[in-house]
């Protein structure tokens, strides 16, 4: 069920004006000293709200600060994120999620960090996640799905992300295969996908996201400073982290309804839309040989799709691509 304060901030939003104590009393059927509590609650969490006589309360501006409950009010979605839980700092918010998930919390609970201390990418690598200037997030997945599908839940991440960058600048997001997402060629976000199977069924997934936001040039690790990038440096603005992750975590929820219900075609398209030289050729190294082709698109196992010159598609799974 909706809370109140999360029906009194939609109340306030849908206001040009100002909107009378006693309105909101009686639309959220609540006495006018609990509206006034409600109020002060909403100032300690950041949001400045204007109250003036005979004509009753405005927000004026929206909190700087992450907390679950900011995080909450904005979120207009049916599962994802109704757990939600944020923290100013931790190790990893994936190994919280797996806690989490062997606790039985429900599919869709995300939890969110300002840092991570030990944040992990792919292959074993560290993941940088300096305080306040990413999106650090976890969501714990319970898919009715068997394990060979999970690669396509990754996939579609990826897309989300790619269209979530899209929708709210200017910029040109690209998925390099598997799935970090590009800007202008660099890498500003990536996906961790952790599994806990059966033989025939996914237990849950617990799908970490790591987005470079608001760092500057100089905030970036040197050691790969020459290939990754954030948002801000990109777009030349600086984004608000808790808006970003609210549009991801709606436009997540409807992509991955939509491949519950129709599967992964819809997917597909979009990454390929999105895929980083996709259509271009390039250098190819397996364990074998080195070979050129042209790329072409993804398996819905989330192999690479690559044509050789004299016609034949290679599927790639783990190779060396020289981008
Ligand atoms: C990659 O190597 O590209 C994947 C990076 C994934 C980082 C995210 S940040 C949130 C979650 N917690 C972690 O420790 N890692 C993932």
């Amino acid at each position: 069920m909706e809370s109140t304060r999360k029906q009194l901030i939609d109340l306030l939003e849908n206001e040009q004006g100002h909107i009378s104590g006693q309105q909101l009393s009686e639309a959220l059927n609540i006495s006018r000293t609990a509206v006034w509590k409600h109020m002060n609650e909403l100032k300690k969490d950041g949001y400045e709200i204007e109250a003036v006589r005979r004509k009753g309360y405005k927000i004026v501006s929206y909190p700087d600060k992450i907390s679950g409950n900011t995080l909450q009010w904005g979120l207009d979605t049916a599962w994802i994120g109704q757990q939600l839980y944020h923290y100013d700092q931790v190790e990893s918010t994936q190994d919280i999620v797996h806690q989490m998930a062997k606790q039985g919390k429900p599919h869709g609970t995300v939890v969110i960090a300002d840092e991570q201390v030990k944040g992990k990418g792919r292959m074993a690598r560290e993941w940088h996640s300096p305080q306040g200037k990413g999106i650090w997030m976890s969501i714990l997945l319970r898919p009715p799905l068997p394990p060979v599908q999970a690669p396509q839940i990754t996939l579609l991440t990826a897309t989300v992300l790619a269209e979530m960058v899209a929708a709210e600048s200017t910029l040109d997001p690209q998925i390099k295969w598997p799935n970090d997402i590009l800007v202008n060629h660099k890498k500003v976000s990536g996906i961790l996908t952790e599994m806990q199977a059966e033989q025939d069924r996914i237990q849950y997934i617990v799908l970490g996201i790591g987005m470079n936001v608001n760092q500057d040039a100089v905030d970036l690790p040197p050691a790969i400073a020459h290939k990754a990038s954030s948002l801000k440096e990109e777009s030349g603005m600086e984004w608000n982290i808790q808006r970003t992750i609210q549009s991801i975590l709606r436009t997540f929820e409807t992509t991955y309804d939509q491949f519950i219900d129709k599967g992964f075609e819809q997917v597909k398209a979009k990454w390929e839309h999105y895929g980083y030289r996709i259509g271009e050729r390039v250098t190819i190294s397996t364990m074998r040989d080195t070979w050129e082709a042209t790329l072409i698109g993804i398996e819905s196992d989330g192999a690479l799709r690559a044509k050789r010159d004299y016609g034949k598609v290679e599927k790639l799974y783990s190779a060396e691509i020289h981008w």
